[in-house]
């Protein structure tokens, strides 16, 4: 099965192991601080659609893209649900050539470390083409430290049952730092703890906001 199947199996039913209802506190931080004003956003590998959700009911222009055409169905649903517009969409993060817009604020929640290092540089390429001069993009992803799905200082993980057959890339900060330093202004680049499910411990992970100079 390739990631796109493996995705569509996980969605088969609503509530994904990683989706949660509630923006992380890191997002909630950026909006209700004001260093990321409502604007036009894209929220790549949006799942469920819930941190989409949360951005249009504080008056952001949400368009949210994932992979999976059932992701994409419960998060029309979900916004259905609470009232409120977003134009969801499925699309692989690799033609991101098929947006046509462009965005004031990137949001990447939890989709880096299925992108493999081979991807990276053309995603980066891609993700600085859709954002605006001046616009912010937070990432967020799992990195290598953390202790889930394997011991720290491995970079290669396997999902486990949560999602069979699912290969994993964790990050050092440092590399996504070179990364995306090729084109962004990096804001702040720190390890976060982000809460797991079903593990000891929390996940480690990067976090980065950034701006386009
Ligand atoms: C760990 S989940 C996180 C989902 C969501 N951001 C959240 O926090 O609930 C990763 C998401 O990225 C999507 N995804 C994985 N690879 C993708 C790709 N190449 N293009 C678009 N979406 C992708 C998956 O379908 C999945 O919904």
């Amino acid at each position: 099965m390739d990631d796109k199947e493996i995705f569509e199996k996980v969605y088969e039913k609503t509530g994904a192991v990683w989706t949660k209802t509630q923006p992380s506190k890191e997002l909630v931080e950026l909006i209700e601080t004001g260093k990321v004003k409502p604007c036009k956003t894209v929220d790549l590998g949006c799942g469920e659609g819930f941190y989409s959700i949360y951005l249009a009911s504080k008056g952001f222009d949400v368009t949210g893209i994932d992979i999976s055409e059932r992701a994409v169905r419960y998060a029309k649903e979900n916004a259905a649900e609470t009232g409120v517009k977003i134009k969801f969409m499925a699309i692989d993060v690799s033609d991101l050539h098929k947006l046509k817009d462009k965005f004031d604020f990137i949001l990447e929640w939890a989709l880096m470390h299925h992108i493999m290092p081979q991807q990276r540089q053309k995603y980066a390429e891609d993700v600085n083409r859709i954002l605006k001069k001046g616009g912010k993009y937070m990432s967020v992803s799992f990195n290598e430290k953390s202790h889930t799905f394997s011991g720290p200082g491995e970079k290669y993980r396997k999902s486990g049952e949560r999602a069979p057959g699912l290969k994993m890339y964790f990050s050092s900060l440092e590399e996504l730092k070179e990364l995306f330093g090729q084109y962004f202004k990096i804001i702040e680049a720190k390890l976060i703890e982000v809460p797991s499910v079903g593990f000891e411990k929390p996940h480690t992970e990067n976090y980065l906001f950034m701006e386009k100079p």
